[in-house]
């Protein structure tokens, strides 16, 4: 590692800013746009306003085992899906003014021999370990398989569709060993266990290294999440970790006889943001060693909360092992963002996506990021909902921001002809606004520095807030006739504000501040122009003032959260394709015909010469009686012993494989002809009526 500085306030030759590279095997949401997205184009958008060297630098990661779980599905190739994607990702960065100096992906040659370099290197200075193990295999495939690819039951929830490495439904990470009833998604059969060979990346050695980078020398200074997350892991223990897998697609293991092994997608994808930034130096014809190698340089990752553990400790080991690379000076993770009070889930459509919104509101791109950012999840989940957007958009952007410029400008031209009024008797009221006004360049720059953005945001609309009510308390219409040089002070106070706002609105609002500069005829201002009081001199003309914001009206709020419901009912349906449609209506009468009652099994058997069939004996409370049920294929006679039942025991009797069955069992049958057991709590009482 080359040692940084790190202390308070030190000063660095340059930035190297990275945001977590999305998956390229969906578009984006706006979760991924409040968690990662926003805060960093504000973060390096704000450095080059003060004239930093930045880099800022994004990409698709476009490996990994969903990916190629996704191409089986659709029946094409991961490089189809990946292509998609990319393509899509970046055009979303782009129309939301994301300004990545590159993004790039990692399906490009140079990736892959960045990665596999540096995996070699650390292979040659003996820093993995090799070893192996027993992996779950496909023999039907003739592949071992990736945990992904295996589904059985949870051990903790016993949700029947748990993956290898997590289980949806409760949230457990797991071990595919743990599944009971192991399945591969391949073939649908059960895996067996078969011996592979992996390099593992020792975790363990360098926990006194990274206890003192991280427990010792970032203590308060990196966010709360992110720190506690790190402390447990480093306390809990580590172990070494896989860094390669039996797949066929990703970046080759570069050892020889390794075919059909690839490197984990964790240990290239952060390699990701070094080999982009490879890419952009050669574009510009730039060394990219500096960015990544120099101490006087300021390496930042923005990502969410899910990748914390892979950036702060995984990525800095790696780095570390390879020597020369400077580690990050912070990590500001984010928590996660819902939505209308619901997870976002993209599996259930439960998402806002970029291509979609911007079709809804079109030329609205800085709403959206206001909002976002407004209620970005910075220390804890937070909820985006649609009625929020509504009012931030009409209460603060319009009525206050846009209604301020508005007013300002129009009363220029109206009374000036379009052009800067001079200043000849400003009195105390405009000496303090200006003193004031003069002051939030500083105040948001330092809030943005801290990562604090909901924060900086919430600044520099209160200089919008300060403007708009110094212009409405001093009414300068009312005293044009009588007091014409008060007017034009207050207009020219105003204006400068309005300049200042063009300045430090444009991290956040950046087609705003694009368009505000054009009306006020203004360019080429760094974000320290907004601490003069004097942006706009005397005689200065401005353009016309046109509109910076719309009012959002009801029902166009109305319809994209009917629009969220529906896309939801809408994945219900696909998929749930297999179940059965629902059947005829009936009379109520019709279904009171129906005696269930509730019993215990008493007894339970298999009828011998059948597969699935198994003669019990049960107390239905009215008395004791045989019934024959087709469950045997899911249930042994011995586990169910005791079990409470629903039976329909006014059936008439039929004889079963000769025995006279009397009554019927009731179970729940799933899509896949799953059979569970209707729940009852145990002491219901043998005998209550159901109805
Ligand atoms: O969670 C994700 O979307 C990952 N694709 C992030 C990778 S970040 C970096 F390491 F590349
Ligand atoms: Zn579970």
């Amino acid at each position: 590692m080359v040692k940084q500085n790190s202390e308070p306030g030190q000063k660095f030759k340059r930035y190297t800013v990275t945001s977590a590279l999305p998956y390229a095997n969906g578009p984006i949401h706006i979760g991924h746009l409040a968690g990662v997205y926003i805060p960093s184009d504000i973060y390096t958008r704000y450095l080059r306003l003060k004239g930093k060297d930045v880099i800022s630098i994004c990409g698709s990661d476009e490996h990994g085992v969903p990916i190629t779980i996704k191409a089986r599905k659709e029946g094409v190739t991961p490089q189809e899906i990946v292509d998609k994607y990319h393509n899509m990702i970046k055009k979303s960065f782009q129309d939301f003014g994301l300004t990545f100096d590159i993004y790039s992906r990692t399906s490009i040659e140079l990736h892959h021999q960045t990665a596999s370099g540096i995996f070699r290197k650390l292979y040659d200075d003996g820093k993995l370990i090799e070893s192996e193990n027993e992996q779950y295999y496909d023999e039907e495939n003739d592949q071992f398989l990736a945990d992904r690819y295996i589904i059985g039951a949870c051990p903790v929830c016993s949700y029947e569709k748990a993956y290898g490495d997590q289980c949806e439904s409760c949230g457990s990470s797991l071990s595919p060993e743990e599944l009971k009833n192991p399945q591969s998604m391949l073939s649908g059969k059960k895996p067996v266990m078969k011996k592979t060979r992996h390099w593992y990346l020792p975790l363990d050695k360098y926990e006194p290294m990274l206890t003192q980078w991280i427990l010792e020398e970032n203590k308060g200074k990196w966010k709360s999440n992110v720190y506690g997350q790190c402390k447990s892991w480093i306390e809990s223990g580590l172990k070494p970790r896989a860094v390669t897998r039996d797949l066929n697609w990703g970046v080759k293991v570069p050892i020889e006889n390794t075919d059909g092994k690839v490197l984990y997608v964790w240990f290239d994808a952060p390699i990701g943001y070094i080999s982009a930034t490879r890419q952009w130096a050669e574009i510009n014809n730039s060394d990219w060693k500096p960015y990544w190698q120099d101490k006087d340089t300021k390496l930042v990752h923005f990502i969410g909360k899910d990748n914390i553990v892979f950036h702060c400790i995984i990525f800095p080991v790696i780095l570390h092992a390879y020597g020369n690379y400077i580690l990050p000076d912070n990590v500001p993770a984010n928590e996660f963002l819902n939505l209308e009070g619901n997870k976002i889930s993209t599996s259930r459509n439960w998402a806002v996506w970029l291509h979609e919104y911007l079709k809804d509101f079109p030329g609205k791109q800085d709403v959206l990021r206001y909002v976002l950012c407004a209620a970005a999840p910075e220390t804890k989940d937070n909820d985006f909902t649609w009625k929020d957007f509504q009012a931030r958009n009409n209460n603060e952007l319009l009525a206050i921001f846009g209604n301020f410029v508005n007013r300002t400008l129009v009363l220029t031209h109206k009374y000036y002809n379009g052009e800067v009024p001079e200043i000849s008797n400003p009195d105390k009221e405009e000496y303090k606004i200006k003193k004031e006004a003069a002051t939030f360049s500083e105040r948001i720059g330092n809030s943005i520095e801290n990562y604090r953005f909901r924060e900086a945001l919430n600044e520099m609309m209160n200089l919008a807030r300060l403007g708009n009510k110094y212009l409405t308390d001093s009414e300068p219409w009312k005293i044009y006739n009588t007091n014409p040089k008060k007017v034009k002070d207050i207009l020219n106070c105003s204006l400068q504000i309005c300049g200042k706002l063009s300045i430090l609105c444009e991290p956040f609002l950046p087609f705003t501040a694009e368009k505000l500069k054009n009306m006020l005829n203004i360019t080429n201002l760094n974000w320290d122009s907004a601490e003069k009081e004097i942006i706009l001199p005397e005689g200065h003309k401005i353009n016309k003032p046109q509109l910076l914001f719309e009012k959002i009206e009801d029902h166009q709020v109305e319809a994209q959260v009917k629009k969220l419901h529906d896309a939801w009912q809408a994945s219900l349906e696909n998929q749930n394709s297999d179940l059965k449609p629902a059947k005829q209506n009936i009379s109520f009468d019709d279904f009171a015909k129906l005696d269930l009652r509730t019993a215990t099994i008493l007894e339970a058997e298999k009828v011998s010469k059948t597969k699935k069939l198994l003669k019990l004996r049960v107390n239905t409370g009215i008395d004791k009686r045989t019934i024959v049920a087709g469950i045997a294929e899911f249930f042994d006679p011995k586990d169910i012993i005791g079990k409470k039942v629903v039976v329909l025991v006014n059936l008439e009797q039929k004889n079963i494989r000769g025995i006279p069955s009397e009554g019927m069992l009731l179970m729940a049958e799933d899509s896949k002809g799953k059979l569970s057991f209707i729940t009852l709590d145990d002491n219901c009482e043998d005998g209550s009526a159901i109805s």
